[in-house]
Formats: structure tokens, sequence, C-alpha cells
């Protein structure tokens, strides 16, 4: 046991070196500089990196994305989150993210829409999961920051943090002091990017040489710190009379991971109603008065709720369309700015708005008087169902593999399956979309029989068609179309 102990402890200890958990903030900049390309963007261009990070394959329909095979997950034999198909919503996403990429703002809410079942909240499941996994690589880092406090001034009972003398040499970071030398760690709730600590004239000239002008977000080059990390810089800037690198001593710069479960940068909102942020008084907290003197007369905010805690990845709104339409208003102001009011202040977010909705509550949506505002920050991306019957059977297979265990299945039972589903989904033809000859056809054709016997039609050419069920003969194939004679075109038109 000992040793087994002692093997995980030593692999915690290496992964937590080999991650570079916690920086300095020179540390930081130094990493930032050595590849701006991984933390110099924005969630946009995050959520097109962690796509492209997965690869693609092309297939006919266009690009198919691998992260929604969840191949990554399925070391756990856990299949039932794949994604099957879909390529077109994968291709209409990615779009999306680019041309936030290029306008610089996340300035709309991408709502995907369909009907009941085609997969709304699974694409944005491999979505999210695959930012988890992405967090965890080392493209794919993603970093915060934390207020360290050393514990010498209340020892020493130094009021004047510029009277600050502790056991280490002026000018070296307090950020990987343990935890006896800490005094006060106090955290960003919002996980502002670290960037946003260099004031913002210098900031944008030294991302301009970083990143030689490529497209970077408005959150890096016009956001600001949140109100509580603002009002500390600004305090520890006059007690340190100008001497920004005594500020940058205090700052803690640690990785963090997307995670759903624990709601970091990855958070999904139900439809009930209830306020997506919020702000709390924290400076009366007895546990902060340890803070510098000039501080405690400054009144801190502690933000919360659903968007802080989604910021810096991605907020779903599952269902969007069933809440309350004034609950969700604050989205037109939020996509347009990228930034929502809380409590005292107005917070810059960066984050990516992803909604679901089905047809009958988006077409009700659509009456609604307020629509054409929302409509501008919108992107609606349609998630239709399956009308390819081999894609539709890969779902039953993978499902069905779940349930089954050792029980017998009828062969041919998902194939069936999936062919009626997919039967049912397809709009009854309309004998004036069709030449004359195959109109006929569709005339003198009887309702298929038990025996899957149908006369030939005059119309037709002479191969026969086989009934892919009984594989018995069922009536006659044109002679230049695949499609039969009462199938329509597969067009995402002809959808129920
Ligand atoms: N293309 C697909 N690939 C894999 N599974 C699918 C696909 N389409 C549907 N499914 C199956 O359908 C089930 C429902 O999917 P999901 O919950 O994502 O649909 P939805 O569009 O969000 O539905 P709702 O409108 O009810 O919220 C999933 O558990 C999944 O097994
Ligand atoms: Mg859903």
């Amino acid at each position: 046991m000992d040793t087994f102990l002692s093997k995980i402890e030593a692999q915690a200890k290496a992964d937590f070196e080999r991650t570079n958990r916690i920086l300095t903030f020179d540390e930081y900049l130094a990493l930032v500089t050595s590849d701006p390309r991984t933390h110099v963007r924005g969630s946009a261009q995050y959520v097109v990196d962690m796509m492209d990070h997965f690869g693609r394959t092309e297939t006919p329909q266009g690009s198919h994305f691998k992260l929604f095979d969840m191949e990554f997950v399925s070391d756990l034999g856990d299949m039932r989150h794949r994604v099957v198909a879909q390529n077109e919503v994968q291709q209409a996403i990615y779009r999306s993210l680019q041309n936030f990429v290029k306008e610089g703002v996340n300035n709309k809410l991408v709502l995907l829409h369909g009907p009941n079942g085609s997969a709304k909240s699974s694409i944005v499941n491999c979505l999210t999961r695959g930012m988890e996994r992405y967090s965890e690589s080392a493209q794919g880092a993603l970093y915060r920051f934390n207020w360290i406090f050393p514990v010498e001034k209340i020892v020493k009972g130094s009021l004047g943090l510029a009277n600050y003398s502790g056991s280490k040499p002026s000018g070296e970071s307090y950020a990987k002091l343990g935890d006896e030398d800490i005094a006060a760690r106090v955290c960003c709730e919002l996980k502002d990017h670290p960037l946003l600590l260099i004031p913002l004239t210098s900031r944008r000239d030294a991302l301009a040489a970083w990143t030689k002008n490529a497209p970077l977000p408005d959150y890096l080059t016009k956001g600001s710190l949140c109100h509580k990390c603002k009002m500390i810089y600004e305090a520890l800037l006059t007690a340190y009379k100008g001497d920004l690198k005594r500020v940058y001593q205090h700052i803690q710069v640690e990785r963090f991971y997307v995670s759903k479960r624990y709601r970091s940068s990855a958070v999904t909102i139900e439809p009930q109603m209830h306020v997506d942020a919020g702000a709390r008084q924290v400076t009366m907290d007895k546990s902060l008065s340890f803070l510098p003197t000039s501080l405690q007369s400054v009144s801190l905010f502690e933000l919360s709720g659903d968007l802080v805690e989604g910021n810096r990845g991605m907020v779903e709104y599952a269902d969007l369309l069933k809440r309350p339409i004034d609950t969700f208003k604050y989205l037109l102001i939020t996509c347009e700015t990228g930034s929502v009011n809380v409590g005292p202040s107005i917070a810059f977010l960066d984050t990516v708005l992803v909604g679901s909705t089905n047809e009958l509550q988006l077409d009700a949506f659509k009456e609604f008087p307020d629509f054409t505002s929302f409509k501008a920050r919108i992107e609606l991306v349609r998630v239709p169902y399956l009308l390819e019957y081999s894609e539709e059977k890969k779902i039953y297979d993978i499902n069905l593999k779940k349930v089954a265990g050792d029980k017998h299945v009828s062969p041919h039972t998902t194939y069936v399956a999936a062919l009626w589903a997919v039967l049912t989904r397809l709009k009854k033809p309309n004998a004036i979309h069709y030449q004359p000859n195959l109109t006929n056809c569709r005339r003198t054709s009887r309702p298929r029989s038990a025996s899957c016997s149908r006369p030939p039609c005059a119309g037709c050419a002479t191969s026969t068609r086989r009934c892919p069920i009984t594989r018995g003969a069922w009536a006659p194939r044109p002679a230049r179309s695949r499609a039969s004679c009462t199938t329509p075109p597969r067009t995402p038109s002809s959808s129920a």
C-alpha cells in the first residue's frame, strides 16, 4: 500500500510541476511571450482551436469534427455522448465562432434549434467535454490570478503597505509563499485574464507586438479588471506610490481547468427563472480584516452567478425560450458589449453563449414584438433529425450495445428501426414535384403489401428494386435515378 501511495504522490507532484500550476507574474509573462498564440486569445478562438485540436475528417457532407466522435472518452467505454453525423451543424457552429474571432467580440448567442431529440444538447455537451479535455493539454492551458497578502505585515502591525518588510527580499514575488506565510489570498471570481493587470495602452502595444497584429478579442484590448481586482490594484498602487513592480509582487498566477461539474468556465443555465449574475459586499467580512487598511475603507464586492462562473469558457442556456423573455433580455446588451451589469459595476465577460430550443418555441418567439431586437443578437443554427438511415442506425447501435448486455437481439433490429424512424421524418410526396412518368408511377402503385410486391411501373426502367427489409422483389428502379418512386429527394426541407 505504501508503494502505491508513494507512487501516486510522486505522480501528483510531477504533474503539478509539469503543468505550471502556480506562477509569478514575471514567469507568466515569459510564458506568454514564448507562446502568444496559446495565451493571447479569447473564448471564441479557444473553442475554435479546441475543435481543430481533435482533428477532422472530410466527408461528402463536408468536414466532420472528430471532437463529436468523443474518442477521448471511448477509452472509458462510454460512447453514449457521441454525436453521429450532423456535419452541417458542426460547420455552422465553427463558422459562427470564426466570425466572433474576426469581430473581436462574441456578439451573438448561438441558438441551436430543431425538433425534440435531434441532439442539440448532445452537441453542446460534446463541446464542453472537449473544452474540459483541451484545458488539460499544454496547448489549452488557461490562467487566472489571485492576490496574495503575506503574513508579515500583520505580525509587525504594519499598516501602510509601503512599509511592508517581510523575510523575503524586496522585489520577490509572494506567489509561491507557503500557506504559513500567507495572511490572505483573494481570488477573482470572474477569473479575469492576468494580462488585464497591464495598463491599457501598454497592454495594447504589447499584444500587437506579441501577436503580430492578429485579430484580438476586445476583452483583452478594451476590457479591464473586475470591480474587486480594480479596487485592490488601485489601493496597492497608491500605497506603493506608483511602483507597479511591487503591485505585481502580490500576483499569483494560477492555472485552471474547464469543468462542467465544478462550474468552472462551463456552465449550463436551466430554464427556471433566476438571476444569472449577482454581487455581495465582502469588505465587512471579518475574515478579510487582514487586508491593508487602504483597502478596508473601500467596498469590495464578490461576484457570483452563472455568467460569472462561466466566464472565459462557455455558457449554455438549455431550452432558452422556456424562460420568461424578461429574464434573458439582458443578453441583448451583454452580446453587444461583451459586458454585464452586476451590482456596483460593469463586468467584462469573455464567454461563448450557446442556447437550445425546440421549433415550436422558436416559432412562438418569432411572433413576439421584441423578436426583431433579438434577431440581430442570435445566430440561428438548425439541428434537424437525421435523414440518412445508416447514420440513424449508428445511434441505435451505440445505445443498444449499452442496454442489451448479454441479451439476444434479433438481427437487423437497429437497421429496421432506423429505416422506420427516417421514413416517419419524410414528407408525403407531392406529385407536382415529379416528372409525369413518375407521377404516373405513384398513382398506379399500391401500398406495400405483406409480400412486399408491387406491380411494375410502366414509367420506370426495368431493373427491379429490392425491398430493403425482406429483400423480395418490390418495384422497378428508375434507370437514371437512385431515388425510389415514392421517396422525395433528401433535402433539409423534406424533414417533418
Ligand atoms: N445525431 C445524434 N447522434 C447521437 N445521438 C443522438 C443523435 N440524435 C439524437 N440522439 C439521441 O437522442 C437523445 C436526445 O438527444 P438530445 O437530448 O441531445 O436532444 P435535444 O435536441 O437536446 O432534445 P430536446 O429538444 O428534448 O432538448 C440522445 O440521448 C441521443 O442518444
Ligand atoms: Mg436538449
